[in-house]
């Protein structure tokens, strides 16, 4: 790769005809979207109070007691580069882009001050997009809190909850007029896991607090639906949450229960509160010897209907009788030892289909960290490729069996900061390059491009068909 390469971004020539994975349409419904998934901390940098006037997060925190990692310092330079990614994206042919707005950015406290350069910053990003052509999914939370929200107690804290809704407020007042699609919370469980373990912030390794927390994160997402949904009297906006999905399968016919219970105690447990209106036994025993404190009114609150579910899909688990995750002979895995299966997708879909009764699903995040070969002709990923194509197949099933699916969001946009484990779990269809920040998109986004562009056009002439 040219390093002294000036352009912000490479676009590689790529022969669709050629293509190792064939660029085909898909089964689709009519409108299904295709785009690309970010988060604040992950791609911004620009963390620096000083000129930016954002505050502390608990990332910050994290990695100062941990200073042999890689950190958010620089990421991937987003926030200076963002009309250059929104070209980018926009030349890729993306109809739609997730992105998460940073609490401490807009504000620095959590609570009180607001950082107009920080909320302008995201109004700019909106107001590109949209000149763009293309819509913006905006998240309110991806993991970084403010110090001092943690400092009240972060996601254990009843004040926090209240707080993330004045803040949704915030964000709501000023973006609400061009964004209509409004995400709460990204991932509770991943979330919870930086309170019961130490692989992220804020790292408390305590157990216990699993349940009290999940429970809160719920409670925060109730609030701040009901605040968006009063403050938007002509009900225009799409409100929903984005929960990761990862379904347990039994190795045996005897590991069946195990498996329940896990898939129950870790991700079901958002279904069943927002869906249900009410969690599973599991939950509630730990809820019980753990002292989470859950009323009716949290759960009214809870379950308000939703306009969309957010689903992020990486991997299963196979547990064995005694709910210990087992590896099967031969399952491939990516570089995050996630083993790759699509076809668990396909099952995990249809058999929530008719245990819920869902609003429409996106699927808002999907993708796969693997070694690219990065050379001077571009950089080369058919893996992803295939990945990618082989769950949007899982995805056609899904709407064959009768999921009413929107859409599509590949993980990520660029390689970026995957937290605790650094720059080196490149997750992008576009790689960036760690010295220059140039942006050369990879193979598999090329092959990305040119399938929404078969797509679409595919979709043109059934509509000119129907028409005649
Ligand atoms: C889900 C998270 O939302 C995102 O932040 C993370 O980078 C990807 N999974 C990959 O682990």
């Amino acid at each position: 790769m040219n390093a002294q390469n000036k352009q912000a971004y490479v676009f590689p020539k790529f022969n669709a005809r050629r293509s190792p994975v064939p660029v085909r349409r898909y089964n689709l419904p009519k409108d299904f979207v295709f785009g690309a998934s970010t988060s604040a901390y992950q791609i911004e940098g620009a963390i620096d109070p000083g000129t930016t006037g954002r505050g502390r997060s608990i990332w910050e925190d994290y990695f100062a007691a941990r200073p042999h990692m890689d950190n958010g310092e620089v990421a991937c330079d987003h926030y200076n580069r963002m009309k250059e990614d929104v070209a980018m994206i926009k030349r890729m042919g993306h109809k739609v882009y997730r992105f998460s707005v940073s609490w401490p950015r807009i504000m620095p406290d959590g609570t009180g001050a607001v950082n107009e350069q920080g909320l302008k910053f995201y109004s700019d990003l909106v107001d590109e997009l949209l000149e763009s052509g293309i819509e913006p999914y905006l998240t309110l939370y991806h993991w970084d809190l403010p110090s001092a929200m943690e400092k009240l107690g972060g996601w254990t804290s009843r004040a926090v909850a209240a707080h993330f809704a004045d803040f949704a407020e915030v964000v709501l007042r000023r973006l609400g007029d061009r964004v209509k699609k409004w995400c709460t919370f990204n991932e509770p469980e991943v979330i919870v896991a930086g309170y019961i373990g130490d692989g992220l912030a804020p790292g408390l390794s305590n157990p216990k607090l699993r349940v009290i927390v999940a429970h809160n994160l719920m409670v925060a997402h109730g609030l701040a639906v009901k605040r968006i949904r009063s403050l938007d009297t002509a009900e225009r906006l799409d409100v929903g949450i984005v929960v990761n999905l990862v379904p347990v399968e039994p190795a045996t016919k005897s590991a069946t229960v195990a498996a329940r219970k896990m898939w129950q105690r870790n991700y079901a447990i958002y279904l069943d509160g927002i869906f249900h209106g009410k969690y599973s036994q599991v939950v509630l025993d730990e809820a019980a010897a753990t002292g989470a404190v859950i009323t009716d009114e949290d759960m009214a609150l809870i379950s308000q209907p939703l306009d969309y579910l957010g689903i992020n899909w990486y991997l299963r688990l196979v547990v064995n009788r005694q709910g210990r995750v087992v590896k099967l002979p031969g399952a491939e895995e990516t570089l995050m030892g996630w083993e790759i299966c699509p076809a668990a997708l396909s099952r995990m879909l249809l058999s929530m289909n008719k245990e819920y009764k869902l609003p429409p699903i996106y699927i808002t995040e999907n993708g796969a960290a693997l070694a690219d070969t990065v050379s001077d002709d571009g950089v080369h990923d058919n893996r992803r490729m295939l990945y990618t194509h082989e769950h949007l197949s899982a995805i056609e099933l899904a709407i064959a069996g009768g999921v009413d699916m929107r859409g599509y969001f590949a993980w990520s946009l660029m390689d970026n900061l995957e937290w605790s484990l650094g720059y080196s779990k490149t997750f992008g269809m576009v790689h960036v390059d760690r010295k220059t920040m140039v942006r050369t998109v990879k193979d598999s986004g090329m092959w990305y491009s040119a399938m929404i562009k078969a797509n679409k056009r595919a979709e043109a002439n059934k509509r000119a068909k129907s028409a005649r």
